[in-house]
């Protein structure tokens, strides 16, 4: 089966990243992150829900009048005022998609939306074919795909894609699958639904129990080519697949996965650092690609290493993540020998060679009694130990 290469990104950051609890954006935030998401060549970005208010259609409405060189999407519950109200929103947008969803799993067909599967068919067709009057890009939505009757999604399938959708994704909306489950799922669609093939097939999933970039990792392999994703995995309750994890995971195995992304991975740390401003949600130090310590390095063995050579204990440039900190020697209590040069040499700071020594000794007395040696802390040791030893070196 031919696929192609290339794993379009659907970023919806504006869209399920503003579902996070206490999260709201204003227009000009979400002018500017739209702006960032373009220029970093992100594919599609879903920036709102009309229908949810006046104020929301306005801002969706701004948002694909300003934004070029990308897919715009608005969502749309299946129901006719929905759909509507983002095709309005899109009006003006230069490639405009109207994404639908509709429940599919019996849990929330009983308890939430109350309708039966016939009703549920029923209105995929109609609304898919109501969207397809605003757009010939239309993404329809199975939502808790994962935990629905496999025979069931088929059918939705089916019948969204002899109603004009152009992409069909698979939502994991509770965060419940896992990534063998997932693959096995997909496999499955594609089998029971073959013209799925002409369209793109998408993943969205979610953190509720960190498996949300293993799973859409799966996905790819299972022959996906979207992935929806956040920028810092924010989003409703854990939140979703995050943007730089998905797109750098796909980076470091591309040759295995046989897949890219169009993303330029340099704008990554850049629209971290202004999603966590603007939403208030601060990422984590250990955040994988976008933490504080992503590429810090603490203990004496691995500032050995990358001292002498940085991918013995790093596997992203951080240049490459647009992280201008760079690899950083952090010094404590577990730092050796190698890591107090270096982080002194890189401070500009140069000794006679026994002298490293002596001031080693007078940074191990600070480092037990600290958390960590910060560099005006380098500095004075390094002074002190010249003043000590007498001992000078001039700077070329
Ligand atoms: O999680 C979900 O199912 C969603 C849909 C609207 C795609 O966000
Ligand atoms: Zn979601």
């Amino acid at each position: 089966m031919s696929k192609s290469d290339q794993v379009f990104i659907f970023d919806t950051t504006l869209r399920d990243g503003e579902q996070s609890a206490g999260v709201s954006f204003t227009l000009d935030d979400k002018i500017e992150i739209a702006r960032d998401l373009a220029a970093m060549k992100v594919d599609v970005i879903e920036v709102g829900f009309p229908a949810a208010s006046p104020v929301e259609q306005d801002a969706v409405a701004a948002i694909a009048r300003e934004a070029r060189g990308i897919r715009v999407a608005a969502l749309a519950r299946a129901v006719a005022s929905d759909v509507d109200a983002a095709g309005a929103a899109l009006r003006h947008a230069e490639a405009p998609r109207i994404h639908v969803f509709l429940s599919a799993s019996e849990v929330q067909l009983r308890h939430q939306l109350r309708k039966d599967r016939e009703q549920v068919v029923r209105m995929t067709d109609a609304m898919v074919r109501r969207a397809r009057q605003f757009t010939d890009d239309v993404e329809f939505s199975p939502m808790d795909a994962t935990r629905a009757d496999i025979g069931f999604v088929s059918e939705v399938v089916r019948t969204a894609l002899r109603a004009g959708a152009t992409t069909i994704n698979i939502p994991d909306t509770v965060g419940w699958v896992m990534p063998g489950v997932l693959s096995a799922r997909i496999a499955e669609l594609r089998h029971r639904v073959p013209e799925i093939e002409a369209a793109v097939i998408s993943f969205h999933g979610h953190d509720d129990l960190g498996l949300a970039t293993a799973n859409a990792l799966a996905a790819v392999g299972a022959g996906v080519r979207q992935i929806e994703a956040t920028v810092n995995g924010i989003g409703e309750r854990a939140g979703n697949t995050p943007l730089e994890e998905i797109v750098m995971a796909i980076h470091v195995h591309r040759d295995v996965l046989g897949v890219h992304t169009g993303v330029d991975t340099t704008g990554i740390q850049p629209i971290s650092h202004k999603v966590a401003a603007k939403s208030g949600l601060h990422v984590a130090a250990n955040k994988a690609v976008v933490g504080r310590n992503a590429f810090r390095h603490a203990s004496g063995i691995h500032q050995d290493g990358v001292v002498k050579f940085r991918e013995t204990f790093e596997i992203l440039d951080p240049a490459e993540v647009g992280n201008v900190r760079g690899t950083e020697i952090v010094l404590g209590k577990l730092s050796g020998r190698a890591g107090f040069r270096a982080r002194a040499e890189q401070l500009g700071l140069t000794m006679a060679d026994p002298d490293w020594e002596v001031a080693f000794e007078r940074f191990q007395l600070i480092a037990d009694r600290s958390r960590e040696v910060d560099d005006a802390a380098v500095r004075t040791i390094v002074a002190d130990t010249i003043r000590e030893t007498g001992r000078h070196v001039s700077v070329a």
